[in-house]
């Protein structure tokens, strides 16, 4: 059985309890972090924890994040998962127990910490070259999405939709803007520029987008951070999600038409070679210390 984290103590699943009471369950109140790790090495976790700090300042939720990175750890090694190519710790912080009120708690709370760990895995090469389908649909979400809240209710209608309709994720639109992806951030090659929306409240500052610009700059792709209209995906020459759980993931169908040549573009694949170089370097880095 899976062995979780909660308050402070590791346990079964079926023995992990929250109360009824907890903010997060009654109202939403509070946030989380998917934390990839591969052969039990973290990808990058100090940007994840600079965003979880980010994440519960926004919403004033009292909690020091030093520990965090040693508990993620040890959560993947009492799991087994050490040996596993890829991993991922799910991390929650509510803001707490406390009498279900719109306002804060009055007085102190002490927020509830919540993690697990799983394995997961990367698409064979052959599925992954064919590449992955999208719909377009509403972003029905608030206005500070840069906030990691756990409130996806607007994102898992998306996916369902997209479910429905037989395709792999879908494209989120506000005001004719592809914004981003249900759990992944969105991206196009336009005449051979990559471009992605910029960092602003209406998307959320993927850890995977930031390496990802990286990879570009380093491979001296040109980059344009801007809003992608609705009406350009016709016209793209690639499209690309990117995500800790996706890494970087070529889409190619839009609502029924075809992107591009209808296959994985070479920029989309130079950017995810780039990305597994980043991988292997970290393992490889992590080794060396612990040799
Ligand atoms: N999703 N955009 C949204 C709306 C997301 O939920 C995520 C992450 C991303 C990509 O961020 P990153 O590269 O830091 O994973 C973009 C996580 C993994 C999830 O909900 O499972």
């Amino acid at each position: 059985m899976r062995t979780v984290y909660l308050n402070g103590e590791f346990l079964p699943t079926a023995e992990a309890k929250v109360s009824v009471e907890d903010r997060g369950f009654l109202l939403g109140d509070g946030v989380y972090e998917v934390a990839p790790f591969y052969e039990g090495v973290p990808l990058y976790v100090d940007r994840h924890l600079a965003r979880l700090e980010r994440s519960l300042a926004a919403l004033r939720i009292d909690f020091d994040v030093a520990g965090i990175e040693g508990m993620l750890r040890d959560l993947v090694a009492a799991n087994d998962l050490e040996g596993e190519e890829r991993s991922l710790v799910y991390l929650q912080i509510t803001r707490g127990v406390a009498p279900r009120t719109h306002y804060f708690p009055e007085g102190s709370v002490t927020p509830t910490v919540y993690a697990f760990a799983k394995t997961w895995s990367r698409p064979p090469e052959d599925v992954w070259s064919r590449g992955f389908t999208a719909i377009t649909v509403p972003d029905l979400r608030w206005m500070r999405v840069d906030i990691k809240t756990i409130c996806l209710l607007p994102n898992g209608l998306a996916f369902q939709d997209a479910r429905e309709a037989g395709v792999d994720d879908a494209i989120l639109v506000r005001d004719g803007i592809a914004i981003e992806g249900t759990h992944q951030n969105f991206w196009g090659v336009f005449d051979g520029t990559v471009v992605t929306h910029p960092e602003t409240n209406l998307i959320l500052s993927g850890i995977t987008r930031g390496v990802v610009l990286e990879i570009a700059r380093d491979l001296d792709v040109p980059v344009e951070e801007r809003a992608i209209k609705v009406e350009e995906l016709p016209g793209a020459d690639e499209l690309f999600f990117t995500g800790t759980t996706g890494e970087v993931r070529p889409c190619v169908e839009v609502d029924g038409a075809k992107v591009g040549a209808g296959r994985t573009g070479p920029v989309t694949r130079a950017l995810s070679d780039g990305f597994l170089e980043r991988i292997a370097r970290t393992k490889e880095a992590a080794a060396a210390v612990t040799s």
